[in-house]
């Protein structure tokens, strides 16, 4: 896999998958731009990288405000003149875990915003840059749950489905332009998302897990292998593709 100098940004690089993410990117000798709403922990990924022998910057971005993605991107092309990928990978869950008759609108708004509208926001500049210089790569970051039901958790279905549409129609649109638009879907993966879930109930873990046919939650750096092969030259003819990392659970 060869990445060596490409321009990468990473959205929500500051902890879990994102940070396993601009973690391998930096392996790869890529050029990692680490940013996040927490700044505190995308300077630790950059430093971490950097300790390793990478190339990286923490750029603080909350990807809900339009004009932050567009400062972030600005920053990005005038420091290195490209962008090559964009992962759009910050996500949350819900605070509340109920049927959609109690779905909290705080919850319906907030995962919403971050969840869809950012990805929106960071696809819509990426590809206006991509476009400028004739190529790109974007890979967004879904779920299981953008390509299966699931309960007690309407606004994280229906923004995680919406990254899943996003992808596929973005990617029929710029094929012939030379940007490439997957998504990954990992089911439950080690991360400080699953720990808030975990959090319900001390038995929930093995209920989980029962439903996982390999008995175990992924790993984010199992992710971050898919995000880095999907954004490299050796997945070259794959576009508008979801690529389930999931220990079988869609079984
Ligand atoms: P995480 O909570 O460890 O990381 C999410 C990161 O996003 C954090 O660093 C957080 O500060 C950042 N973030 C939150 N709001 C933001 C905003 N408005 N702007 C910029 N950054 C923001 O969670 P994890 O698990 O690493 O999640 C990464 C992605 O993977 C998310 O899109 C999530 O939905 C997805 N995912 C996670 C799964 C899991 O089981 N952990 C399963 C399927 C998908």
């Amino acid at each position: 896999m060869n990445l060596k100098n490409k321009v990468v940004v990473i959205t929500g690089a500051g902890s879990g998958i994102g940070a396993a993410t601009a973690k391998l990117f930096g392996k790869h000798k890529a050029d990692v731009i680490v940013s996040d709403i927490n700044m505190e922990n995308a300077e630790k990924v950059s430093t971490d990288i950097k300790n390793e022998g990478g190339k990286a910057f923490a750029f603080e971005t909350d990807v809900t405000k339009f004009e932050q993605v567009e400062n972030l991107l600005k920053t990005v092309v005038e420091k290195h003149k490209k962008l090559d990928v964009m992962v759009n990978n910050a996500g949350i869950g819900g605070k509340h875990q109920a049927k959609t008759a109690d779905h909290s609108h705080e919850d319906w708004h907030n995962v919403i915003a971050v969840n869809q509208t950012g990805v929106f926001y960071c696809m819509q500049l990426a590809l206006q840059q991509m476009l400028k210089q004739g190529h790109g790569n974007i890979v967004n970051v879904a779920s299981l749950a953008g390509l299966k039901a699931s309960g007690n958790n309407l606004s994280y279905s229906a923004s995680k489905y919406a990254v899943v549409g996003m992808t596929k129609s973005a990617a029929l649109e710029y094929g012939r332009k030379n940007i490439r638009i997957n998504a990954v879907c990992p089911g439950f993966t080690h991360s400080a998302l699953l720990e808030q879930l975990l959090a319900v109930s001390p038995d929930m873990g093995d209920k989980l897990k029962r439903f996982i046919p390999m008995g175990r939650f992924g790993e984010a750096e199992e992710i971050a292998e898919a995000i880095c092969w999907l954004a490299s030259d050796n997945s070259k003819f794959i576009t508008g593709q979801t690529l389930t990392l999931d220990g079988g659970t869609s079984l």
